[in-house]
């Protein structure tokens, strides 16, 4: 698995349980902007891979914004100026260094992995899909050689997290993500309205809190988060959006797919922005299988799999 990553605090829970399950064999991880500005979430993803103990997996630094040049801007009330809730400590991590070479770009870093795993990387993206365009860019065949690709962002057929129709990843760069929807591979979309029914509680946040060092500082993060969900919705129950996507990817959470549709993003100007828009149409079950259409969309998985990422990362 290549996890393409913008992280803030769910890229760090999915970073840490990728790393952790025996199901998963992590190879890399791409930084994209997002959450926070790029330098500081390589340095975030750097600090958790090391926590997990796996600060031998290599970690790539892309885009630093769209790819339209437009100014990015970040999610600081929702994961902290530094990502991390306020414990990021990561002032002495190197943004990247590859033993006084120039690092490699995320983009290169996906194509290299994309030769070296022919056929059986499973790309699972968790961030604006600013840095799985820009490859596309590079290297149109990259299809070619990649299993699966697994997106969180978007929402099926609920409203968004950004604006009324739009979630973040899509709405933070929609021309990249048509990019990205509309080449040749295969893809899974896990959009808001799945994640959402996958709740990180504040019973969670506890139980965390008493595990060990990996459970502690999980637990520290999904304070700032959970406060968060609590100002947004009355509840201190924070959506499990990033880790579940590496989970319907690897099989770790039972899931009920869409049939194969299209999905189009909305890149106009207007107050629609960013929204994802399938050929999910009428009532669950009733819509059109269409010709050309190649995407899959996840519509529900089982409960249960965010109690077992829990003992997971508390133990
Ligand atoms: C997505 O947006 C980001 O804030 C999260 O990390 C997640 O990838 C949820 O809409
Ligand atoms: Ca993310």
């Amino acid at each position: 698995m290549l996890l393409d990553v913008d992280t803030g605090i769910d890229d760090a829970l999915a970073i840490l349980t990728a790393a952790l399950s025996n199901e998963i064999d992590l190879v890399g991880c791409t930084v994209t902007w997002g959450n926070v500005d790029v330098a500081q979430g390589a340095r975030n993803t750097s600090e958790v891979l090391r926590l997990a103990g796996h600060a031998d997996v290599p970690v790539a630094i892309g885009a630093a914004g769209p790819r339209t040049g437009a100014v990015a801007t970040f999610s600081p009330e929702v994961h902290g100026e530094d990502g991390l809730g306020g414990c990021a400590d990561t002032a002495h991590v190197p943004v990247l260094s590859r033993n006084g070479l120039a690092p490699e770009s995320a983009v290169e870093m996906m194509i290299r992995l994309s030769h070296e795993h022919a056929g059986t990387l499973e790309i699972v993206a968790v961030g604006p899909l600013t840095n799985l365009a820009a490859a596309l860019d590079a290297d149109p065949t990259l299809p070619e050689r990649i299993r699966q690709v697994t997106v969180m962002g978007g929402a099926a057929l609920a409203p968004g997290n950004v604006s009324d129709t739009a979630e973040a990843n899509i709405w933070h760069d929609p021309e990249a993500a048509q990019v990205v929807f509309d080449a040749s591979w295969e893809l899974t979309m896990v959009g808001l309205d799945v994640t959402m029914t996958s709740l990180i509680t504040d019973e969670h946040r506890a139980r965390l809190a008493a595990g060990g060092e990996i459970g502690r500082f999980c637990a520290a993060i999904l304070d700032f988060y959970l406060g968060y969900y609590e100002g947004w919705s009355g509840e201190r129950a924070s959506g499990n959006h990033d880790a579940l996507a590496l989970a319907v990817a690897t099989g770790l959470v039972k899931t009920t797919l869409s049939p194969i549709v299209d999905v189009h993003v909305d890149c106009s100007a207007g107050e629609t922005r960013g929204r994802t828009v399938t050929t999910l149409e009428g009532e669950w079950g009733q819509w059109p299988e269409r010709e050309g259409a190649r995407h899959r969309v996840v519509m529900e998985v089982e409960p249960g799999f965010e109690e077992r990422m829990i003992d997971l990362l508390a133990s």
